[in-house]
């Protein structure tokens, strides 16, 4: 039953009006031909879809939530993107792929399982010389680290923040609409309104304080091996 209700809630919907960053964030990336992607916590694959419809490239999802990586594979199905769409079960902690498989890395609100210095120093063997990794997350996890990146292996190229109440005005607020409707709908449904409840709880939390729900994009780019050496003269 509380399935039914998420799919009713369709969470997507109010994650896609996010999707004109991601766009945004993609279009101050060069040209590049058939890129290969790693989109690090894909979940249900809103800027997974996004990037395959911005590049002609190949693009895998990765996540540890199976449903969400199911409700991502019907999405590459319904679009005939099979070919070059993956999402596939994959520990974060744990990424198989051989280094320099992937010309872009993408990460958006995934920074927090490993921190924001190790996911960027244990990812960076994946991307390609001069590949590019793309940041979403809380201004106040990554912001600060910034001018740490070229020690971790980057150049910092660019940043955009979302407007100060993006989380609350475009996402949470609609979202909380959503939920009062369908709590209203299934008072006497105890299995739905735990399962609504949970989502209820997060809108609380940033309707308490939405100016400290702040999220920046970070564009940065590895750099080369021998640049890294220079840098830290180990040469
Ligand atoms: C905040 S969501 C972001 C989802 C997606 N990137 C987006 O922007 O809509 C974080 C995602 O990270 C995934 N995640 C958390 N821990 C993970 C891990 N250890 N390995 C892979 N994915 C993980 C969660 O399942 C969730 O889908």
């Amino acid at each position: 039953m509380s399935e039914a209700i998420l799919n009713e809630l369709d969470i997507d919907q109010f994650r896609s009006a996010f999707s004109k960053y991601t766009i945004q964030a993609f279009k101050k990336l060069p040209n590049l031909d058939k890129p290969r992607i790693l989109d690090i916590g894909c979940g249900s694959g809103v800027p997974t879809m996004e990037l395959a419809k911005l590049s002609d490239g190949e693009i895998i999802g990765i996540d540890i939530d199976q449903d969400s990586l199911d409700r991502l594979k019907k999405k590459i199905e319904k679009a005939g993107l099979t070919n070059r769409v993956k999402a596939i079960n994959c520990n974060l902690l744990d990424i198989q792929f051989p280094d320099n498989s992937f010309d872009i890395i993408w990460a958006e609100g995934t920074l927090t399982t490993l921190g924001v210095e190790k996911s960027l120093r244990t990812w960076k063997r994946l991307l390609k010389s001069r590949g590019f990794m793309v940041i979403h997350d809380e201004t106040k996890h990554f912001f600060k680290h910034r001018d740490k990146v070229n020690r971790w292996g980057y150049d910092f190229i660019e940043h955009f923040s979302l407007p100060e109440n993006a989380w609350w005005e475009e996402y949470y607020k609609p979202l909380e609409i959503k939920l009062q409707e369908l709590l209203k709908k299934y008072a006497n449904d105890k299995a739905a309104l735990k399962a609504l409840e949970i989502h209820q709880n997060e809108v609380d939390i940033v309707k308490a304080s939405p100016k400290s729900f702040q999220s920046v994009f970070c564009i940065m780019q590895k750099l080369e091996k021998e640049i890294e050496d220079e840098l830290f003269q180990i040469i």
